[in-house]
């Protein structure tokens, strides 16, 4: 019997809800793997800051460096948008990325047949789309320094942030790109601004000359503009892409509409030690709140992303992914990725026919 810790981080909005799910459906995929968790659940975001008045209190960043993995559901929420920079949710996420250490982000952009309809993409467009965006996490311009809002001599007001990458800081994530690129279709698209950015002229240096140690993969390098318009012209083009910590972000969240919707869309954080995390890409969705309205699915797949790249338990992972497909199989569908004749039902119910589908299917080899 294998035993794991396990840092809940629940957060606020949805992620509560969506966090429920996806722990009642790792302990069900546990038992028929012989896998037990031990479970603590900290604070993190704006339950942080109101229970603790930090976003990221430190025993929360200690019990998660401890544990074998963290799972977290989302934070923010208009409350805590008038908060001092250091006091906002945010500021506690990107806080605990860094603490973390976990520098690549991991998010896979699959189109599954099922919801092909619920793409806003022609059919032909989306149908297949099967893309892995590498998001630098723990620099550029979310870290970089000096930043701030200052007063010129004016007395005009002005905000500023760097965007700064070192040398090393693009080479190990280029390498965690080029090693995922060899393991997919071979091909890795690395998206930059080098034509006005020096970051990303640096950037694209290391990167052309890391190629040279993986000649199997084939290189290509596009501007940001244009690989946010080639990703809903011709998704298909593309099988890995490797990018900043902003850019990732923002393609990050296009592509997941190819897929039909944002929430389907899990993310893996993974550093050179220590444990990962692992969060669905939404965020804490105020607008839908405490309605019992989220899609669970991408926090329920960042459990399986935690199960294969945090624990190495890849029977347990297929089981979920397994799951998942079966659940839309038989037609269950949140409101965000319902088509006509499909089911409509509230996270809690997909939950329950989530597990269900973990009881009734063998493991995928
Ligand atoms: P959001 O991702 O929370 O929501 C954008 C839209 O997508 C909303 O209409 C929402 O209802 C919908 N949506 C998101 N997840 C969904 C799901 N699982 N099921 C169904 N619909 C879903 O982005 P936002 O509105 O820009 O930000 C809201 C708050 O979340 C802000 O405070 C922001 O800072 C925070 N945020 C947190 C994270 C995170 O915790 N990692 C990520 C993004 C945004
Ligand atoms: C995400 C979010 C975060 C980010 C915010 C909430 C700090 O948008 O996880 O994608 O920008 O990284
Ligand atoms: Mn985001």
């Amino acid at each position: 019997n294998r035993s794991y810790s396990i840092t809940l981080l629940p957060g606020d909005g949805i992620g509560p809800e969506v966090i429920s799910v996806a722990k009642d459906v790792l302990l069900r995929v546990g038992s028929l793997e012989g896998i037990k968790y031990e479970f603590r659940e900290m604070l993190l975001g704006g339950a942080a800051f109101d229970a603790t008045g930090v976003p990221l209190p430190d025993e929360t960043l200690s019990v998660a460096k401890q544990s074998d993995a963290v799972l977290l559901g989302a934070i923010g929420g208009y409350k805590w948008d008038n908060n001092e920079k250091h006091l906002k949710p945010e500021t506690g996420l990107l806080q605990l990325r860094e603490g973390l250490q976990v520098f690549a982000n991991l998010r896979p952009a699959t189109v599954f047949p099922q919801l092909v309809d619920a793409s806003t993409l022609k059919r032909e467009v989306a149908e297949g789309v099967d893309l892995m965006v590498v998001r630098e996490l723990t620099g550029g311009i979310y870290f970089g320094k000096p930043r701030g809002i200052d007063t010129n001599e004016n007395g005009e007001e002005f905000g500023y942030n760097t965007e700064i990458y070192s040398a090393h800081e693009i080479d190990r994530i280029a390498r965690v790109a080029f090693k995922i690129a060899q393991k997919r279709r071979g091909k890795l698209c690395s998206v930059d601004k080098a034509n006005v950015l020096e970051a990303s002229m640096l950037w694209r240096k290391r990167v052309l000359a890391l190629a040279q140690e993986y000649p199997d993969v084939e290189l290509s390098h596009m501007y940001v503009d244009n690989a946010s318009m080639q990703l809903i012209r011709y998704p298909k083009q593309f099988d890995t892409i490797v990018t900043n910590n902003i850019f990732g972000d923002i393609l990050s969240d296009e592509a997941s509409m190819i897929t039909g919707s944002i929430g389907m869309l899990p993310s893996a954080s993974l550093g050179d030690s220590g444990p990962g995390l692992f969060e669905p890409i939404h965020g804490s969705a105020p607008d839908i709140a405490g309605q019992d309205k989220a899609n669970p699915f991408a926090t329920v797949l960042s459990a399986a992303m935690l199960l294969r790249y945090g624990l190495g338990e890849e029977k347990a992972a297929k089981r979920i992914e397994t799951a998942v497909v079966d659940t839309l199989n038989r037609g269950f569908r949140t409101a965000d990725i319902y088509s006509a004749g499909t089911k409509l039902v509230g996270c809690k119910q997909l939950g329950e026919e989530i597990l269900k589908s973990v009881e009734s299917n063998v493991p995928a080899g």
